[in-house]
Order: structure tokens, then sequence, then C-alpha cells
């Protein structure tokens, strides 16, 4: 399946995304301007708004009938565009969403202390919902992609990094927010305790071949399509698949110089460790990888009964695997 596979979805959920889009504009507010502009640059600039989308469509698999996923999906893309704005100042990230990052249009100051805004204005919105349940899974989210941001900090640098490793990082940093989006649809749907375990194993494989994904398109991806500077991972020296399948699989004189970019970091072996990549077929296996995890979030809403919703849910997995964006 390729890329135009997201539009049913979105066409699906069109109406849902816009009472989340008007949400999102209303909590944002605050009396303090630098707040409101940060937010709103980087919140206006786009993306994808993947997880709402899950949790829409996970909740719509369940026949909700309410208006709580309105307001936790907004508390997801919240909580997705804190981690964002972190992330760019650790990554020293310059280019998002097709424009400069907030670090680099206010610095990184501005860029940290409105993600805290973003993370605790998204606690005031799930307490709103009053469910002890709900609260439980996005605190225990938040605090999961916290280790895997630093579990991966302490990976940078390190070529010892093997792909277990890898894996627990990215189900930790990004696989636990696609996992809490869909388990919540499940959750203030009233989904029965197999349901709602589905519905999560489904998120936790969707967010694990999406990071797969995101890791392959840093070293392959279009710069107008993905909007975001193609070797930051390799620059950082941070040790993501591609770069683990060449130490693994390549000649020594590969595994030595990609050995060595981990260790130094920059862009200057850019186009030799990228051809170190083709050579060996690691983003091949990198993208195999994600199609296998695909498949198993694809089995685990297999018993959902039949419907647009759990049709979407099928989809987007498959976009998460096949993604050029
Ligand atoms: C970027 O996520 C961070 C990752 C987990 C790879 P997205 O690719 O979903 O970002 P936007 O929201 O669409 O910009
Ligand atoms: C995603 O990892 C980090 C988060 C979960 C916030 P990346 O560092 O690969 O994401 P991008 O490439 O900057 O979007
Ligand atoms: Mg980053
Ligand atoms: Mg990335």
């Amino acid at each position: 399946m390729t890329a135009p596979a997201l539009e049913p979805i979105r066409s699906l959920i069109a109406g849902d995304m816009a009472e989340v889009d008007a949400l999102i504009r209303r909590r944002l507010d605050s009396d303090v301007v630098l707040i409101r502009q940060v937010a709103e640059y980087i919140i206006g600039s786009g993306g994808k708004r993947l997880r709402p989308a899950l949790l829409l469509l996970a909740a719509g698999a369940v026949d909700y009938a309410g208006r709580d996923h309105f307001e936790l999906a907004a508390v997801v893309e919240f909580i997705h565009t804190a981690t964002l704005l972190h992330d760019d100042v650790v990554d020293e990230s310059e280019l998002r969403r097709g424009r400069s990052t907030a670090n680099a249009a206010f610095g990184n100051a501005a860029s940290v202390l409105v993600g805290d805004f973003l993370y605790s204005r998204a606690f005031q919105m799930m307490v709103g919902v009053q469910n002890m349940r709900v609260m439980e899974v996005l605190a225990d989210a938040t605090n999961t992609i916290a280790e895997g941001e630093v579990l991966q900090l302490l990976n940078v640098g390190n070529a010892e990094v093997d792909e277990a490793a890898y894996l627990e990082v990215i189900r930790r940093k990004t696989a636990k927010l696609f996992e809490a989006a869909a388990r919540l649809g499940g959750i203030i749907g009233g989904a029965p305790a197999a349901v709602e375990r589905g519905l999560a194993d489904y998120g936790t494989h969707v967010g694990t071949a999406f990071q797969l994904m995101d890791d392959v398109l840093d070293y392959s991806g279009n710069l107008e399509e993905i909007g975001k500077n193609l070797g930051d991972d390799l620059s950082e020296g941070k040790p993501t698949l591609p770069l683990i399948h060449v130490m693994k699989t390549g000649s020594p004189a590969q595994a030595a110089l990609v050995r060595r970019v981990i260790e130094e970091g920059g862009r200057e072996e850019f186009e030799h460790v990228l051809a170190a990549i083709r050579e060996t077929g690691a983003l091949e296996y990198a993208k195999a990888q994600a199609t296998r995890e695909a498949a198993v979030a694809r089995a685990a809403i297999a018993g959902l009964p039949h419907s647009v919703y759990s049709e979407s849910l099928l989809n987007l997995a498959s976009f998460a695997a096949d993604r050029t964006f």
C-alpha cells in the first residue's frame, strides 16, 4: 500500500478531526504571549495527526458515542507536540514540518518551557475527563516516553547498541504513545478487557513500525515530503537499525566506518555511510521489520467486528510501514 492510502482514513474522520482541531486551538489559550506564539507555531505547522486519528478510529471501532474522544485526541497530540519540542532541542534539529524548528526560531529555552506547558496542559485536560483508568494510561505513557528518550541519550555514540536495545528505545519513546492512543479508544468505549488489550497491542506494533520507518526515512526520505533534514540521526551518532545492520552484516571496512561515525558523529561521512547502507541492504532490512510489525498490529485487532473504523485501523497499520512522509 502506498501513501495515498491515508486519504480515505482522513475523510472518514474529517468531521471528528475538525472538532479536535478546534479543541486544540481553544486549549492553547494562555495570557503569556510567548506560549501562544511558540505553541501555535508548531501546532499550526500541521503534522499528520496520526495519534489522534488512532484514538478516534479505535473509539469508532468499539462504537463509542460520547464526546471524550475529542478531548483525549487533543491530549495525545499535545503530548506528542511536547515531545517534539523537547526532542528537537536534544537532537539539535533545524527543520520540522517543512519549516524551522521552534528551537531554531525561538531558542532552546522557549522550546523546553513551552513543551512543559503543553505537557501540563494535557494533564489538566485529561483530569477533566474524570476517568481514573484514562489518567493511569496517560501518566504511564508519558513517563515511559521520557525513559525512552533518556535511554536513547545514553545510547548516543555507542556502537555496541544491538537490535534488541534499539527496539527497546523505540518501543518506549514512540510506540508507547500509539499504544495509549489506541487503548484509550477502547477504554472510553467500554470495551471488554480482551478488546482493549488487542487495541493496545495494535498501537504498540503500529508505533514500532512507524519509528522503524522514521529511521529509514532519515537516510532515504525526500526532504520536501518528510519536512525534516536527512542525516540528523547520523550527525548525532544515533545507532538506529540501518547502522546496526551495516555493522552486523557489512565488510570489516564498512563496519569500521559506521562504528567511527557513531562514535564521533557529524555529517561529513553521510554519503559514504549511505553507500554502505545501500550495499548491505540495510534499508530493505529495516523496512522488512516494519512490515512485520504492521502485520502483527493487524493480527492484534483481527477480532474486532468489521466496520469502516476497523478497516481504517488495518489500513493505518499498512501506512505506518509503507510511508514516505
Ligand atoms: C515524529 O512523529 C516523531 C516520531 C515519533 C518519529 P510524526 O511523524 O508523527 O510527526 P508529525 O506530527 O506528523 O509532524
Ligand atoms: C522520535 O524520534 C522522538 C520522539 C518520540 C519525540 P526522532 O528523533 O527520530 O524523531 P524526529 O525524526 O526528530 O521526528
Ligand atoms: Mg529527533
Ligand atoms: Mg527521526
